[in-house]
């Protein structure tokens, strides 16, 4: 479809692709630079959403793309089960000693990030010899049987694709429960016997950019580690430097069992990793973990490319500075629009929760209007949260102070609109 408009794609795609596929924008994007999307007819945007928090060091780096032009040329792939490669082994090294903990570490790639998730659920089952897993209020895991059912929302995610997986057992999350409550949720729910690990998001995403108070993962983990369980920390959307640390978890200076990884880690090259203890990673047989196009070679080159960017583009500092900058404005739009009931987050993953004015309820038909707003003023918004009125912010790091002011001016408009 040479020169094909935005148009003549939609109806492409209404043909062709199935209609569970639902886009925020009907614009079909050609290119894209830093913090900004060309679409097929020349229209620009200004990317506040990082293709859902995987562009943290913006699109089209030129590290990364030479790294993967260049891996391309060599090797594209040969499965790593049957022929290995050096930098499959290069980028597990790097992980292992990126991730938090001060103990022998190991990795294992996948393509995506439930399936990091559905991996570090069977080795923890096969480490612990137990079967059920404890999730939380409002997370998200992914879209596979598993992970969909480790997943709270019911709409979109899970409405009508059961039967669900068993023994998966959900309790409220941060602020609603301390220590004493997980205790009670063993008495209540499930024996702390059966449970083979506790898999959190440190910052909750898609659930609506919802932070745990300061001392949570230290009290949950012991409680955790005095009972036998896992704690594995699921930083698909907070890691990679989106909260201003390379892993989210370690704001609260604790050490998870086990790490799942994807998104921001190879720039947009579908990889994604569990990172832990060698002796839980290790418990598997040989050719129980795996899959034909884990740990790509070239996905692989991108990301070791991604962490030489972070390290020598100074990105968790990007990070922070850009979330100082979010957080001050959206301070200044809390006081001035009654709409804008909280922020929160942490780093650059900051989450705006907009309300009715009149009820408190949440504003979730608002929040839409805001996001078709910004779309329609060039401006690529996301919401999130399980009642849909977080506006949240995935800006790339690298995004310019003239790009930033101007999809915040286009932003600060719909709010006006919608408070009014
Ligand atoms: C915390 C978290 N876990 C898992 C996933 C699933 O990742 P993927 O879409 O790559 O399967 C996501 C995706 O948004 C996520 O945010």
């Amino acid at each position: 479809m040479a020169n094909a408009t935005n148009q003549d794609l939609g109806a492409g795609k209404s043909k062709y692709i199935s209609d569970g596929v639902s886009n925020v924008s009907l614009n079909y994007i050609e290119s894209a630079k830093g913090a900004l999307l060309t679409d097929v007819e020349g229209n620009e945007f200004i990317d506040f959403a990082c293709g859902i928090g995987v562009m943290n060091i913006g699109h089209g780096n030129p590290k990364v793309v030479d790294a993967i032009k260049a891996q391309a040329e060599k090797l594209v792939h040969t499965c790593f089960m049957v022929n290995p490669y050096a930098s499959a082994v290069a980028l597990a090294e790097r992980l292992c000693r990126l991730t938090p903990g001060d103990f022998a570490k190991k990795a294992f790639f996948c393509n995506s990030g439930a399936e990091a998730v559905e991996n570090a659920v069977k080795i923890a089952r096969y480490y612990t010899k137990r079967p059920a897993v404890v999730v939380f209020d409002n997370a998200y895991h992914g879209r596979t049987q598993l992970t969909m059912t480790m997943t709270s929302k019911i709409k979109p995610y899970k409405f009508g694709f059961g039967p669900f997986c068993p023994e998966v057992y959900r309790m409220p999350f941060g602020d609603e429960v301390g220590a004493d409550k997980l205790k009670d949720f063993f008495i209540k729910n499930v024996n702390a016997e059966a449970v083979a690990a506790v898999i959190a998001e440190p910052v909750q995403g898609e659930g609506g950019f919802i932070v745990p108070p300061d001392d949570y993962f230290q009290e949950l983990i012991k409680i955790c580690h005095d009972n036998g369980i896992l704690f594995v920390s699921d930083e698909i959307q907070s890691g990679m430097g989106r909260t201003g640390k390379m892993f989210a978890i370690e704001h609260w200076g604790v050490e998870p069992d086990l790490i799942t990884t994807a998104k921001s880690l190879a720039a947009g090259m579908p990889l994604a990793a569990v990172v832990g203890k060698a002796e839980i990673m290790d418990v598997v047989h040989p050719g129980g973990l795996g899959g034909t196009y884990s740990g790509n070679p070239v996905a692989c080159a991108a990301a070791l490319a991604v962490l030489d960017v972070y390290e020598e583009e100074n990105m968790l500092e990007k990070s922070v500075a850009l979330g100082n900058k979010l957080w001050a404005r959206f301070e200044a739009w809390q006081k001035k629009y009654a709409i804008v009931k909280s922020i929160r987050g942490k780093g650059s993953m900051i989450g705006l929760e907009l309300v009715n004015t009149q009820t408190g309820d949440p504003a979730a038909d608002e929040t839409l209007k805001l996001v078709k707003h910004c779309h329609a003023n060039g401006v690529v918004a996301l919401s999130c949260g399980t009642y849909g009125n977080i506006i949240r912010t995935l800006v790339p790091f690298v995004i310019t102070n003239e790009q930033l002011e101007k999809g915040l001016a286009v932003m600060e408009a719909g709010i006006a609109k919608i408070d009014a």
